[in-house]
């Protein structure tokens, strides 16, 4: 990390409106440059956010023998002609999670594959088993040296991987190792997130053969060479959402263009159901509040179903809706951290261990504390606040502006990962909000 550490020094409460331009999506971009290495010749990506995962994500592909050039704003041309190492470098795979979707292109390529442990936010314990375990089941000698996984593998072969739940990154992995492998791999309780089949349609431009069943399977035919290929960045529907999410915590009125209704469903109805308004066109997707906020009992869910991403600032947005709410999480285990700051706020919510709300989940019985009641509607009042990771310091962040007074937020590069300007952008729609830098790391960790 650099040595500058900066803070968000938020006065509220403010009403968010305007318009943003939703940019390129972070997860989906790490993934299909990853992709783009199991070719040696030539991909172009346009819509490409400007964002600081995305850095990291193309510094990893470089270390690896990538040669990027940026022809336009927003786009970029990549091109691995040879691998030149069989390792990910250990201080940036901790950067974020992508060095796990090395595996595909450097076994398939140079035969062996060197992966640190990954980083990325910390919501739970977020092991790689399924990735690893499916390696295995295709062929891949593994062995863990130092913390890293050594993978080994003169040819994967393609079988049948039922995974024991319907993993995003596992998927993606699967899809990519399996488009180069020998004969057909059947990928059984896959994820069908927008973002993985974006990597499905990604590798079939590249001449993979996949084909999307029903009941979460899909099937890869390998095939022997993969080619370059040319593809738009989706839309990031984590960034819309959250930013919509904003927009109807403080009673504000914002058109995210370039959203797109077709990735947000369960979004949009949640929204509905708890009384915000939307309104959807070709150009994107309107969020204002025209009435008063009702109380929901939701679990968040893998695609189709409502985002665990989505879920920390709508936990703030119904700290302002009148009577109890319930949030059961079941994607992640901790993704609660944040809720002991906005108590300190003044909202009303507490955690508990068990599955409230219904469906007995994963962590049922594990002491995980995955399970929110929050009742509102609460005035929230400025505070300090030390972002523990992404998407709950988006969260923060829409609770600094809504709440009365100032709130001084470090651990901004937090933020910065997965939002563009975030500050500017914020501004733009009417927050005060102002970055500046704080003394030194430690300064900043003791402002908290
Ligand atoms: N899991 C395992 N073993 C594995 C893989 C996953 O137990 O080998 C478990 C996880 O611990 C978790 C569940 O399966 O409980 C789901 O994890 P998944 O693999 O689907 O998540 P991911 O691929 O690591 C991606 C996004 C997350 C997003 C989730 C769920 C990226 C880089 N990250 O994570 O995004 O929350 O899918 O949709 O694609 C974010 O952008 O802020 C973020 C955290």
């Amino acid at each position: 990390m650099s040595g500058r550490v900066d803070q968000l020094v938020v006065n509220g409460p403010t009403r968010l409106s305007g318009e943003v331009v939703v940019p390129g999506a972070k997860n989906s971009v790490s993934k299909l440059l990853a992709a783009s290495m199991l070719a040696p010749d030539t991909s172009e990506f346009s819509n490409v956010p400007r964002i600081e995962d995305t850095a990291v994500t193309l510094d990893i592909c470089k270390s690896l023998g990538t040669v990027l050039e940026a022809p336009r704003d927003r786009s970029l041309r990549v091109a691995t002609n040879a691998i030149i190492s069989s390792e990910v470098p250990a201080d940036l795979a901790r950067q974020n999670r992508l060095s796990v979707m090395m595996l595909a292109p450097l076994l398939h390529r140079t035969g062996m594959a060197v992966v640190p442990g990954a980083g990325g936010d910390r919501i739970g314990v977020r092991p790689v088993d399924f990735h690893i375990s499916a390696y295995r089941k295709m062929g891949a000698d593994v062995e863990i040296q130092d913390d890293a996984y050594v993978l080994r593998s003169d040819g994967l072969s393609g079988c049948e991987i039922e995974l024991p739940y319907p993993s995003v990154s596992a998927t993606e992995n699967i899809l990519m190792a399996g488009a180069l492998a020998e004969g057909r791999t059947y990928i059984r309780n896959a994820a069908i997130e927008p973002e993985v089949i974006e990597v499905a349609l990604f590798l079939q431009k590249m001449g993979a053969i996949i084909e999307h069943k029903v009941e979460r399977t899909f099937v890869v035919e390998g095939v022997g060479k993969l080619n370059g290929a040319v593809h738009e960045i989706m839309p990031d529907r984590l960034v819309a959402a959250t930013i919509g999410t904003a927009a109807l915590v403080t009673g504000g009125d914002v058109f995210l263009r370039h959203a797109r209704q077709r990735d947000m469903l369960s979004f949009l109805n949640t929204v509905r159901k708890i009384g915000g308004s939307f309104q959807i066109d070709s150009e994107g997707i309107r969020f204002f509040r025209d009435g008063p906020l009702r109380p929901i009992a939701m679990e968040t869910s893998v695609h189709p179903g409502f985002m665990t991403d989505w879920q920390p600032p709508f936990v703030v947005l119904l700290t302002q809706a009148s009577g109890m709410s319930v949030i059961h999480e079941t994607v992640f285990e901790d993704r609660f951290g944040f809720v002991e700051q906005l108590k300190e706020m003044g909202a009303d919510i507490e955690i508990y261990d068990t599955c409230l709300g219904g469906t007995r989940c994963r962590f049922a019985e594990k002491g995980y504390r995955h399970s929110a009641v929050i009742r509102g509607p609460a005035r929230l009042r400025g505070t300090d606040l030390e972002i523990p990771d992404l998407r709950a310091g988006f969260t923060q962040l829409i609770a600094a502006i809504a709440a009365d007074g100032e709130s001084r937020l470090t651990g901004v590069e937090q933020i910065d990962r997965g939002y563009e300007d975030i500050d500017e952008t914020l501004r733009a729609l009417g927050a005060s909000i102002e970055r500046c830098e704080a003394a030194s790391d430690k300064s900043a960790l003791q402002a908290s």
